[in-house]
C-alpha cells in the first residue's frame, strides 16, 4: 500500500468543494488499502483569528462530517493535527530549510493579504506546517483539491532540501488531484471564485449536511447567464457549468450523459431538477451527521486513538530527523 497523507481545516462546515475536491478521494483510498492518515488541521485554523468555542466544536463537527463520508477509523488513521506534539518541531525544522523570500511569494498569502490587514507569522508558516504534516508520515501523496497545488510544491521542495543536506530521508511527495473537474468547484454567486468556507455569503456554498430547503434554495439562486439552455462550457459559461459538475459529481454520470439527459430544458427547471437529485443523494449522510454529533463520547474515542496512532509513526521520523540534523541522541 501507499502511505496517502491529507488534512481539512476545522473551521466552519463541510461543503461540496471539500467532498468532492478532497473527502470523497480519501474514503476511496482508505477503501481500497492504502495506508492512510487523515488530519483534522486545528493548528492551520488558528493562524488567523478563531473564537476558541468555536474552534472546539469545530473540531467535533468535522470528526463527526469525516465519518458521516465514509471515513472510517479501523481503516484509516484520523486525528487531531495538535495532538502530535511533532508537527510543530518538523515544521521549526523546515523553516530553517527555507527563506521569509520564498514564503513571502506564496499566491495564497497575497489573497488573505486583500482580506486580513494585518498577517501573522504563523501564516507565513502555514505552508512549511503543511509540509511537515506530509513529511513526518513520509507521505507520497496528497489527495488534495486544485488550490493546494503551491503548498505541495513547497513541501516537495522542503523534502529535496533536507534530503540533500541531511541524507535520503523524505519521499518526494506527489498532491494527487482529482481527474475529473470537480477539482475546483466554484462559488454559487460567483463563478470566477472558489468555493469556499470563507466567502461571507452562506448562499455561495452548499453544505453537506444542508437541509433540503436550504439546497434547493442555494440552487435556486446560483447565478448563471442569461442563456437558458443547460450546457457544459465552463470557459464561456461557468456558471451553468460549475452546476452541472456538482449534479454529476454527486450522482455519478459522466456530464455528457446529464447534458443529453436535460436538453430541452430551461436553466430554472434544471436548477429545481439537480437540487432535488443531490438532495436524495446527499440525505443518507446528513442522516448518519446528525447521529454521531449526538455521540461526543463517541467521537472523543475516534480522536484519542487517532493520535495515538498518528504519535507513533511521527515519533519514528522526528527521531530519525533530530538525530541527522544533530541535536538527538545517537543511539
Ligand atoms: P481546506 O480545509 O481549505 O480544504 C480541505 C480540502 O478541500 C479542498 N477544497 C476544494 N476542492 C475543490 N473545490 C473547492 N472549491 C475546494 N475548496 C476546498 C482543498 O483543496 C483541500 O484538499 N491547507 C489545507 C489543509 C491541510 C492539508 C495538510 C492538506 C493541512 N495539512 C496536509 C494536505 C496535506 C486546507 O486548508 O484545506
Amino acid at each position: 500500500p501507499r502511505r496517502i497523507l491529507s488534512g481539512i481545516q476545522p473551521t466552519g462546515s463541510l461543503h461540496l468543494g471539500n467532498f468532492l475536491g478532497a473527502v470523497q478521494k480519501w474514503v476511496e483510498l482508505q477503501n481500497s488499502g492504502e495506508d492512510a492518515f487523515y488530519s483534522i488541521a486545528d493548528l492551520h485554523a488558528i493562524t488567523v483569528p478563531q473564537d476558541p468555542k468555536v474552534l472546539q466544536n469545530g473540531i467535533f463537527e468535522m470528526t463527526a462530517s469525516l465519518l458521516a463520508c465514509g471515513i472510517d477509523p479501523e481503516k484509516c488513521v484520523l486525528f487531531q493535527q495538535s495532538k502530535v506534539q511533532y508537527h510543530t518541531q518538523l515544521c521549526w525544522v523546515l523553516a530553517s530549510l527555507t527563506t521569509m523570500a520564498k514564503l513571502g511569494q506564496q499566491a495564497q498569502l497575497r489573497e488573505k493579504r486583500n482580506i486580513i490587514q494585518e498577517l501573522s507569522t504563523a501564516l507565513y508558516l502555514y505552508p512549511v506546517l503543511q509540509a511537515a504534516d506530509i513529511l513526518l508520515y513520509k507521505a507520497t501523496l496528497v489527495p488534495v483539491g486544485e488550490d493546494q497545488i503551491s503548498h505541495l510544491n513547497l513541501a516537495s521542495f522542503l523534502a529535496k532540501t533536507f534530503n540533500k543536506r541531511f541524507g535520503n530521508t523524505f519521499p518526494e511527495p506527489q498532491a494527487f488531484i482529482n481527474e475529473d473537474s470537480s477539482r475546483r468547484l466554484k462559488s454559487l454567486r460567483n463563478p470566477l471564485s472558489k468555493m469556499s468556507k470563507s466567502d461571507k455569503d452562506p448562499r455561495s456554498r452548499i453544505n453537506l449536511f444542508d437541509s433540503p430547503e436550504d439546497i434547493l434554495l442555494k440552487c435556486k439562486k446560483a447565478v448563471t447567464d442569461s442563456i437558458s439552455a443547460v450546457e457544459y462550457e465552463p470557459e464561456k459559461r461557468p456558471g451553468i457549468s460549475n452546476l452541472v459538475v456538482i449534479h454529476s459529481s454527486l450522482t455519478g454520470r459522466p456530464i455528457d450523459t446529464i447534458c443529453q439527459e436535460v436538453v430541452g430544458m430551461q436553466s430554472g427547471d434544471y436548477k429545481i431538477a439537480m437540487a432535488n437529485e443531490i438532495i436524495e443523494v446527499l440525505r443518507p449522510l446528513r442522516e448518519r451527521f446528525n447521529q454521531l454529533i449526538n455521540e461526543p463520547a463517541y467521537l472523543e474515542n475516534v480522536l484519542k486513538v487517532g493520535a495515538l496512532r498518528a504519535e507513533a509513526q511521527a515519533q519514528e521520523t522526528w527521531q530519525d530527523v533530530s538525530r541527522k540534523i544533530g541535536i538527538g541522541r545517537n543511539q
